[in-house]
């Protein structure tokens, strides 16, 4: 037997294809708002130890919020002053990012925000964003790629006039399915220790099995119609390229920060760590009993089932909201971001983090043009080349070039995370909003971890 773990993978995989113990793809729930007042939004974060059985008859340790493994989905809407009670029951620090949120620099959750053991952190915000699919996860220097592959992240919803009014479906669970996709890597007993080896310094912690909501090859059930699927790469380092058996067609509707100007159809979706898509799966022409495989590549992540005839005719809207472009005559700062080095050397500009040390200056509403370039080329023996998704807080930004051509058509709308493959350079437009100290770093985990991360202050 070469991998032992592997073998403990399929017989979990075995046991949840019987029929009666059918193995359903949890759906995350909707938190509950606390603050009955329209406008807005109160909730209760708790981070705590979880044990979840991935594979039947196995504990696995994990980390949790309000539960054993991610959390729970916090859904705003655009305007809502929102309050999160934070409690860390930990025996550790953590901190809870808001990723892909513009909200002021010191409740954004990153690594100067540390909920302590024991004790509780109470950010509050507006939300003044459009209707996005966002995330949160701990920020904790150093720490972040350990307790986000523990279980620790969870999604975060905007809803607007916009998202609501759109004729696309809407019901959470039902045709409306958030898609936690990570992968992990589980010892003989089903545990998921994080202890990383040479290679997983260098290209990231990879596991060998895919997860969907916590789950392994979960199966979805739908009616024969047009299902909207929220997809997180919630990965420390795998990224992915999702598509479907069949080479079944589907449209992207929405990038990290917001809906697209008009949905995309395509075959495939590459998502890098961090990165999220909206996507609508058109199942009418489907017969009650048929099977679709979402897929990485060949690598099959989840199988979608057609159990139910549809009464609602849908379709796929064309056109969907307008996303006002910046103009590259207003850019008033330009700066580079070189992205270098590999393993524990990985750095921006030369420089490793230094929560002592602010590396850019920012002004409030000012448009910037960043350039963004990966110099991590392979060395000799070392297979070769090292990806960077870069990503920024406090802010969704536009990408206008890719390697001096225009961008693919999915990454025009508004984004946090972009990805630069060893070699590429990738230009965007960026206007912060909010004030205060925000990071930028790559979100492969364990490069951020090794310190591939900056702050910038903005005032
Ligand atoms: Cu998703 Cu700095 O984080
Ligand atoms: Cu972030
Ligand atoms: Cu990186």
């Amino acid at each position: 037997m070469d991998n032992p773990n592997r073998q403990a993978v399929d017989s979990g995989i075995m046991n949840n294809t019987k029929d009666e113990k059918k193995n359903k793809l949890p759906i995350p729930p909707l938190l509950e708002d606390k603050n009955p007042e329209e406008g807005k939004a109160e909730f209760d974060l708790n981070v705590q130890y979880g044990k979840k059985e991935f594979i039947e008859g196995q504990e696995t340790e994990t980390l949790g919020y309000n539960g054993d493994y991610l959390g729970p989905i916090i859904r705003v809407d655009k305007g809502d002053d929102v309050k999160i009670n934070v409690a860390n029951t930990l025996d550790e620090p953590t901190t809870v990012h808001w990723h892909g949120l513009e909200v002021p620099g010191e409740m954004d959750g990153g690594p100067h925000q540390v909920v302590d053991p024991k004790s509780s952190w109470q950010p509050y915000f507006t939300i003044d964003q459009p209707a996005a699919t966002l995330w949160y996860h701990p920020h904790l220097l150093h720490k972040t790629g350990e307790q986000v592959y523990k279980g620790l992240a969870g999604l975060f919803y905007i809803e607007d006039e916009k998202s609501k009014e759109l004729n696309i479906p809407k019901e959470h669970g039902v045709n409306d399915i958030p898609l936690v996709v990570q992968d992990k890597r589980f010892t003989q007993d089903g545990q998921i220790p994080y202890e990383l080896g040479m290679r997983d310094v260098m290209d990231g912690f990879k596991g060998d099995t895919v997860l969907v909501n916590g789950a392994i090859a979960p199966e979805l059930d739908v009616k024969s119609e047009v299902v909207r699927l929220r997809l997180l790469n919630g990965s420390n380092a795998r990224a992915y390229d999702f598509n479907f058996s069949d080479n079944l067609a589907f449209y992207q509707i929405a990038s990290d920060g917001g809906f697209l100007e008009n949905s995309i159809e395509m075959h495939e979706v590459s998502l890098a760590p961090a990165e999220r898509a909206e996507i609508l799966v058109d199942f009418s022409d489907y017969n009650i009993g048929d099977k679709v495989v979402l897929r990485d590549g060949s690598y099959e992540v989840m199988t979608i089932t057609i159990t139910e005839e549809s009464d609602s005719s849908s379709s796929i809207p064309e056109e969907l909201v307008d996303i006002v472009q910046y103009d590259r005559d207003d850019v008033v700062t330009t700066r580079d971001f070189v992205m270098s080095g590999m393993g524990p050397m990985v750095a921006i500009n030369g420089k490793q983090m230094d929560m002592d040390r602010i590396d850019e200056y920012l002004n409030l509403n000012e448009l910037e043009e960043w350039v963004v370039t990966n110099e991590s080329a392979g060395m000799g023996m070392m297979s070769g080349e090292t990806p960077h998704p870069l990503h920024v807080h406090g802010v969704q930004f536009q990408v206008i070039e890719r390697n001096g051509g225009e961008p693919p058509l999915n990454e025009q709308g508004w984004k946090d995370t972009v990805m630069v493959e060893s070699g590429e350079e990738v230009r965007l437009l960026v206007k912060f909003k909010q004030k205060g100290l925000f990071m930028y770093h790559c979100h492969i985990l364990e490069h951020e971890d090794a310190g591939m991360m900056g702050q910038f202050l903005v005032e």
